[in-house]
């Protein structure tokens, strides 16, 4: 049975002044009407019940996403204390899905991707799934590079897998997570490698059994409050183990090091919407490559990102500018500045 597990815990700070603390990147609708969670919920649908769907959400917006997703009961939207990263978030869904039903097989989904071909995303993550029953392998969606990105996972392709009928699977040689400019930049001229998606497939118990091996005190932990897991207990069980969790993703915890990786290339128009600039063609794109959300004017100017939904702006002679409008707070930014925009966080709670 597929079970479908959606993280939710991240804080996407890098859509300030859309996102904050109480209202992250995954509760906007900055693709379109829905919001990405409701987005991520609604295209898996069609493949998993909502008994066999969970989020793993930071507490501070659990209550805002059950209103969200209204069709999952409160208690398969579970909150973490505190934030510690995917590989616990992971984890966490792992055993509690184990005590649910331990022949599953698990997909594990970021709540906050852009997906153009849903109805080819289904097929590859049934496929996926069909392989992962039939096999002890991590398996990760992959994506063609097409730019040196030093914000995502690569995986260098080996063996196309055989004795998989009509499956387009490949064994991972290596998973190198987040490389510097050059690595990346090696690695796109090399070719032969992948994008990892962040989307993961695997049996629950293969994922546990990696866990044991690779990051034994998070296993450990867990099954510490195997016992509470799914119970009325758990939410204590977990305020008393989250503490002294490791914080670590996914990527750097397991990924890098299991042997047994394997990679299905996805094309389905993915974008992991991971800041403002990579709204470039998702909103309108006008003639000079200026994309707006709301009601812009560019004059003269080129290549702009523009959310203006409240009042008009307009842009005379510049270029290369992210400005973002809200009720309370203004961005302008240079668009070579875009993943700095984290940064903003700590300055702005310094300024109360
Ligand atoms: N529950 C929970 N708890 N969820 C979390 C936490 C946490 O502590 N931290 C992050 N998440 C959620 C985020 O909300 C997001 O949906 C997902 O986990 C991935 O986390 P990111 O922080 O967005 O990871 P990333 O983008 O830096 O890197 C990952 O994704 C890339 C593709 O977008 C990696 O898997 C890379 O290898 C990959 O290329
Ligand atoms: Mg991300």
């Amino acid at each position: 049975m597929l079970h479908c597990v959606i993280m939710a815990g991240g804080s996407g700070t890098r859509f300030w002044p859309e996102s904050r603390q109480t209202k992250p990147k995954q509760l906007l609708s900055i693709c379109g009407q829905k919001s990405m969670i409701r987005a991520t919920v609604d295209r898996i649908a069609p493949l998993v019940s909502p008994q066999n769907t969970m989020i793993v959400a930071a507490q501070v917006c659990a209550e805002q996403i059950r209103c969200e997703i209204p069709e999952l009961t409160p208690e398969k939207i579970i909150e973490e204390p505190l934030a510690r990263n995917t590989a616990p978030c992971i984890a966490l869904a792992a055993y509690k899905v184990l005590k649910q039903d331990p022949e599953a097989v698990m997909a594990v989904l970021p709540a906050d991707h852009l997906i153009g071909d849903e109805e080819t995303f289904r097929t590859i993550i049934k496929t996926a799934c069909d392989v992962a029953f039939a096999d002890d392998r991590l398996i990760t969606l992959g994506v063609v590079p097409n730019r040196p990105e030093t914000g995502y996972g690569y995986l260098k392709l080996g063996a196309q897998i055989q004795g998989l009928k009509g499956v387009n699977a490949f064994q991972v040689q290596c998973f190198v997570e987040k490389p510097d400019l050059s690595t990346a930049e090696q690695y796109l001229k090399e070719g032969g490698f992948l994008w990892n998606s962040g989307m993961f497939i695997w049996k629950v118990s293969t994922i546990i059994d990696a866990f044991r091996e690779h990051l034994p005190a998070i296993a450990e932990a867990m099954e510490s409050i195997f016992h509470a897991l799914n119970t009325p207990g758990e939410a204590e069980a977990l305020h008393n183990v989250y503490p002294d969790m490791q914080s670590i993703s996914i990527d750097y915890g397991i990924m890098e090091k299991a042997p047994k990786v394997l990679t299905i290339p996805m094309d389905v128009q993915w974008n992991d919407v991971g800041c403002w600039s990579s709204l470039h063609g998702v909103w309108s794109d006008d003639d000079c490559g200026n994309t707006v959300n709301g009601s812009a004017l560019c004059v003269e100017s080129l290549k702009c990102v523009v959310s203006s939904p409240h009042k008009l702006t307009v842009l005379l002679g510049v270029d290369d500018l992210i400005i973002v409008d809200t009720p309370d707070a203004l961005l302008v930014c240079r668009k070579d500045k875009a993943q700095d925009v984290k940064k903003l966080q700590d300055l702005l709670v310094a300024r109360g």
